[in-house]
């Protein structure tokens, strides 16, 4: 009798028990958008990269744009954790002022901070990782006032620093999604362990986003290998999960990667990028050297109604209609009954479109939408032109440049 009787005082206890462990919500409701240092600097980050990088944000009108993270990724650190506290230790020549520092002055630009650690023993430049630290780590980095956090992949493996399991995917971000919730703290959590373990089948109540595929490189279409791993270029990266799009939405996003615009593409190829991570409803953190951007590539990144196509707020990931004739057609439905279709020249030479609006019903399975062109007439307007551009009543004509892309919104009529 005693027992059952404590069986319910034990039941009621935890039913009243409030569910700590989760992630923070609302703070993704549209791809983040920011920079984060990796794609250029690598590990040789430091204080004033970051501050100049923040000061550019205002002038340059990317904080305007609706760029807000600053992240530094692998780098920031000591090789060792203080001895008797066991803290992480920023890099003394880097961030010669400590990290709390650099978050305030991004702060006080009316930006956010983010930063990068790994799930392993080690980051992927050999830094502490933080295995075993999880709850030491987080509640440092709400003391810093960090807004993001990065977590990667590295070092995960059995045998690493003395563990002797290999770690589980699923099991280890979510001991750091707890970490952070207990640290008290809303930061965007962005799960980084290249697609390995299906991220978009757990993520969703773990993270904000989840990269999909291994790193970015800047080129259009390969793969460099580098013995252990490789770094894809676009549509390697693109095209290599071909469901995933269903896992992505407000909250919780598929990660194409930092942006490489402005990284040695061609102006037609950066147009390109920019536009398909649109599409694709993809985080936007720019890759580049933002202190040495030419006046093209501000203007692309900053180009307004191309970002409003990745922050529609329904949050749709675009797909591949079809390809035709060399062009590869993407289509992503939009807020208020709204639609964008890119047209990217995939051939190496320019290449005339034209394409018969009419002809090709368009429907997306996953949302049940469908334009029935019979019926309505769409106003087409040319984003990366920022003009008008008839109706889709006639036949688009268009000389379209090699890796060149175009992409319209449209709006029934
Ligand atoms: C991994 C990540 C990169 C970057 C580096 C840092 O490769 O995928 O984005 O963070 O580690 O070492």
């Amino acid at each position: 009798m005693r027992m059952i009787k404590n069986l319910a005082i034990a039941s009621a206890l935890a039913l009243s028990i409030p569910a700590t462990a989760q992630k923070f919500e609302g703070l993704a409701m549209t791809p983040p958008m920011g920079w984060n240092s990796w794609n250029t600097f690598a590990c040789d980050i430091n204080e004033t990269v970051v501050k100049e990088t923040a000061d550019l944000f205002i002038k340059l009108g990317l904080k305007d744009a609706g760029y807000e993270y600053i992240v530094i990724d692998d780098g920031w650190m000591e090789m060792e954790r203080d001895p008797e506290t066991l803290l992480l230790v920023p890099n003394k020549q880097k961030f010669p002022n400590g990290i709390k520092t650099v978050a305030d002055y991004v702060h006080s630009k009316g930006l956010k901070f983010g930063i990068y650690n790994c799930a392993g023993t080690k980051t992927c430049g050999g830094y502490p990782g933080t295995r075993g630290y999880e709850y030491h780590d987080a509640r440092q980095y709400a003391q810093w006032g960090v807004d993001f956090l990065k977590f990667d992949w590295c070092y995960t493996g059995s045998g690493n620093g003395g563990f002797n399991y290999q770690q589980d995917a699923p099991a280890s971000y979510t001991l750091m999604r707890d970490a952070i919730y207990a640290a008290g703290r809303p930061m965007i959590f962005n799960i980084c362990e290249w697609g390995d373990n299906k991220p978009w089948l757990w993520g969703a109540n773990v993270g904000h986003m989840w990269r999909i595929s291994g790193d970015i490189g800047h080129c259009w279409d390969c793969e460099m290998s580098f013995g252990t791993w490789s770094k894809f270029g676009l549509w390697p990266i693109i095209n290599m999960h071909k469901d995933i799009r269903k896992y992505s939405g407000p909250g919780h996003w598929n990660d194409f990667d930092m942006l490489e615009v402005g990284n040695g593409f061609s102006p037609t190829e950066n147009r390109t990028h920019f536009v398909m991570w649109c599409m694709l409803a993809s985080p936007l953190m720019l890759g580049n050297d933002i202190r040495k951007m030419d006046e093209p590539t501000r203007q692309l990144v900053t180009n307004k109604e191309v970002i409003a196509i990745d922050q529609d707020k329904l949050g749709i990931q675009g797909f591949r209609f079809m390809n035709l004739d060399g062009f590869d057609i993407w289509v992503k439905p939009l807020d208020n009954n709204e639609w964008a279709f890119a047209f990217v020249n995939m051939t190496e030479q320019k290449r005339h479109l034209s394409y018969d609006w009419a002809k090709y019903y368009c429907k997306d399975g996953l949302v049940d939408r469908e334009i029935q062109w019979g019926k309505q007439t769409f106003a087409l307007r040319d984003l990366l032109a920022h003009k008008d551009a008839g109706d889709t009543s006639k036949p688009l004509d268009r000389d379209i440049e090699a890796h060149d892309v175009v992409v319209f919104r449209l709006k029934a009529k």
